[in-house]
């Protein structure tokens, strides 16, 4: 919701995600998507087809192309797995662009932001009108949970182990199957 709330996301807008194959980054591509924006996925050659489906309307191979280098500008640019800066972003924004990540340095992201008309924004979804807003596209059938593997409580190092590799499309689950509930890591 950082998209919505901090990023203002509009429709029609230009917007980037950096990791569209991840956990954030598969939330991002519909979320953004079902704003209205121009949706470009950033991920792997294998991963084309996933950010495809889930509503990016172009896909950046970041095996073979670097977004930086191409010359296009983007209204936000989201970095949903840290992979990249707002220093490498910059020329890549719109002239009051927002370049939205997990996690930054406050001081440094309260600076950037007042010193120039670029903003770096992070954040998560904690307002509870959020969580029933997702909650609601999720039973509407237009936010859905990208699940990778599913592992055994019993296998949860195993699923840490897949996890910490860094290359996992969407979720990773572990099943309790004694209460027949799920969750999600
Ligand atoms: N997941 C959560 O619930 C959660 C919650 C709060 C914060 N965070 C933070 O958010 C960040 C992302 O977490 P995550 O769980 O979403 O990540 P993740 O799912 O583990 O990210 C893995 C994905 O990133 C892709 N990737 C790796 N290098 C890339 C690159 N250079 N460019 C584009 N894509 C690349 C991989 O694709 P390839 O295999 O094709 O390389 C893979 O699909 C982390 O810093 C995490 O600590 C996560």
């Amino acid at each position: 919701m950082v998209l919505l709330r901090k990023g203002k996301i509009q429709r029609g807008q230009k917007v980037l995600i950096v990791g569209a194959s991840g956990s954030v980054g598969t939330f991002a591509v519909q979320l953004a998507s079902y704003f209205g924006a121009e949706v470009t996925g950033v991920c792997s050659t294998a991963n084309i087809k996933l950010a495809k489906s889930l509503g990016a309307h172009k896909v950046i191979d970041y095996t073979k192309e670097d977004f930086t280098k191409s010359g296009q500008v983007y209204d936000i640019i989201f970095d949903a797995v840290m992979k990249t800066s707002f220093s490498r972003c910059k020329n890549s924004l719109t002239q009051n662009g927002v370049f939205i990540t997990v996690d930054y340095p406050l001081l440094q992201a309260l600076w950037i932001s007042l010193t120039g008309n670029k903003k770096v924004v992070f954040g998560i979804a904690n307002k509870i009108k959020d969580l029933i807003f997702l909650r609601e596209l999720i039973e509407a059938g237009k936010l859905k949970a990208v699940i990778d593997r599913r592992y055994p409580l019993e296998r949860t190092a195993e699923a840490h182990r897949y996890v910490e590799g860094g290359h996992k499309k969407g979720n990773v689950v572990i099943t309790i199957a004694r209460e027949n509930k799920v969750k999600q890591i």
